[in-house]
């Protein structure tokens, strides 16, 4: 499974990419707004950065306008993925920005039909939200697992980028489940690698360590 960072926060994208696990980045308008700088500054900078696919949400909800956008974005590094939203137009324009060879990511997805049109669309990334339905007494991990049936049904190519991740249980349960992708928000990313029992040991481990009174070096 493949970890982006879901942020807008370049030191933080930093800090991330030092340590070799990092994939890609997803962003989006509340993201950037947090990050208070502009747009598609941040973006080249993001670029910069990983190598990994970095995702830069249209702001249109016109189809028009949102092709113009993409382009201006797609300009912006080759790693940008064009983010939309799951609405008639941007499916439409997930389609022909497909067919001209623009990586897409459909996002603000809530139901399985939804990630079916945007499969249909020839979406590169279908980006489902588990948070916000848990925030609704929705089961968000069971529509990753709807997807992912429906997905491998008909062979559709379209990853599964699990969204609005709030846990390590929500990123545990989306491997299990065969996401393709997780986008996880730093401190939830840095979270994963924490255990008591692996601080525990290692404190035991480095004190008898030291009482042998060697060295590796
Ligand atoms: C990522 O692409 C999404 O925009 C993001 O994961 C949404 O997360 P939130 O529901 O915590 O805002």
């Amino acid at each position: 499974m493949k970890f982006f960072v879901d942020t807008a926060d370049t030191a933080e994208i930093q800090e991330l990419e030092a340590t070799g696990l990092l994939d890609g980045v997803t962003t989006n308008p509340s993201l950037i707004a947090k990050s208070g700088r502009q747009f598609k500054d941040v973006i080249k900078e993001i670029c910069g950065i990983t190598k990994g696919d970095v995702s830069a949400e249209v702001a249109a909800t016109d189809f028009e306008t949102m092709i113009k956008e993409a382009h201006e974005l797609r300009n912006i590094a080759d790693n940008v993925v064009i983010k939309l939203p799951l609405t008639f137009d941007g499916l439409k324009a997930c389609k022909q920005l497909t067919e001209d060879g623009t990586k897409t990511n459909v996002t603000l997805c809530f139901s399985a039909n939804q990630a079916l049109l945007a499969a249909k669309a020839g979406a590169t990334y279908i980006s489902p939200f588990i948070g916000r339905l848990d925030d609704i007494h929705m089961d968000g991990l069971e529509l990753i697992r709807e997807i992912r049936v429906i997905y491998d049904n008909f062979g559709f190519e379209t990853e599964i980028l699990a969204a609005s991740i709030r846990t390590p249980n929500h990123v545990r349960e989306c491997a299990i489940i065969g996401a393709d992708v997780a986008t996880v928000p730093p401190a939830t990313l840095k979270a994963l690698v924490k255990h008591p029992l692996t601080d525990k040991g290692l404190d035991a481990f480095l004190t008898d360590w030291a009482k042998t009174g060697q060295s590796i070096l």
